[in-house]
């Protein structure tokens, strides 16, 4: 459903951003993209809704090529969260921010009114409703982004460094709605440098380095490259690295969180 074909992406007067990428990626998949700074993570997906074209090779979406689609007709399918919100948030309230795509969408008035209040309970933000999202703390700001594109319910949901400045609390909501999301059948793209968070949603991991793809995986596959996630300059979450020294290679696949490897790391010591 996303196909990445040979492709290259220089910034105007900047070096190469992305090199030779060849990337499917299928309906209903959970994605994780990893890597460094300027490693080209918020380049490729800003290349899914049509934002930035290939300088070389072809992105489809859809079967549709991007460089041929208006960013208007791919973006009423495809959802991206802004690494910065501010990039993103410019409505009078945290109402109407929400309400943007939705009205712009045509949807009918009890529609918005049902999706407005279901995220803004979701996210916690019901007493901001009439408030600038400019008032909001940047974790708010943050969850304000992501309430407004899922407001719409796009078939595939990007989210660029959505865990930034979120609490516990919100972490653990976050991956709830990344479980209702797969669990839809839609396809979800994580950009994040959060392998402690990423870890528990299993989802196919990929490392990009200098705009280069490097890795492509599960997540217990990747995670049992010691070299590679030292190299790209991830953390291991600290669980497995205590599992490692306590017992050797742990059976990652059998993991689906923190909990799995702490009873695994105890059933050792019984
Ligand atoms: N608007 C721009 N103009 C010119 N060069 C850019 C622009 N945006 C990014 N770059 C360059 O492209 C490369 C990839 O940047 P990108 O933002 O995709 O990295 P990233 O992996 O998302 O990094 P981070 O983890 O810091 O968010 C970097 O070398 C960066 O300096
Ligand atoms: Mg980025």
């Amino acid at each position: 459903m996303i196909e990445f074909s040979d492709v290259d992406f220089d910034y105007p007067q900047g070096q190469p951003a992305l090199r030779d990428i060849n990337l499917s990626i299928k309906t209903g998949e959970l994605v994780a993209i990893l890597g460094g700074n300027g490693a080209g993570k918020s380049t490729l997906v800003r290349h899914i809704n049509g934002l930035l074209k290939p300088t070389r090779g072809t992105v489809t979406v859809f079967g549709n090529n991007t460089r041929k689609a208006s960013v208007a007709e791919i973006s009423r399918r495809v959802g991206i969260v802004f690494q910065s919100p501010d990039h993103q948030l410019f409505a009078e309230t945290v109402e109407k921010e929400i309400d943007f795509a939705l009205r712009n969408f045509g949807t009918s008035l009890q529609f918005r009114h049902e999706r407005i209040r279901d995220v803004l309970d979701f996210f916690d933000l019901q007493k901001y409703r009439s408030s600038s999202p400019l008032k909001l703390s940047s974790g708010e700001k943050k969850r304000l982004s992501i309430a407004s594109i899922m407001a719409w319910k796009p078939d595939i949901l990007i989210l660029d460094e959505p865990t930034v400045g979120q609490d516990a609390f919100q972490q653990d909501k976050l991956k709830e709605l990344v479980g209702l999301w797969t669990d839809e059948g839609k396809t979800v793209v994580i950009v994040s440098h959060d392998l402690e968070f990423l870890w528990g949603l299993v989802p196919r991991l990929i490392i990009l380095s200098d705009g280069s793809l490097v890795a492509d995986g599960k997540t217990e596959e990747i995670l049992m490259k010691e070299e590679l996630i030292q190299g790209e300059s991830l953390h291991k979450p600290q669980l497995l690295d205590l599992a490692v020294m306590l017992r050797g290679t742990p059976p990652y696949h059998s993991f689906q969180n923190a909990s799995d490897a702490a009873k695994w790391i105890l059933k050792s010591r019984e």
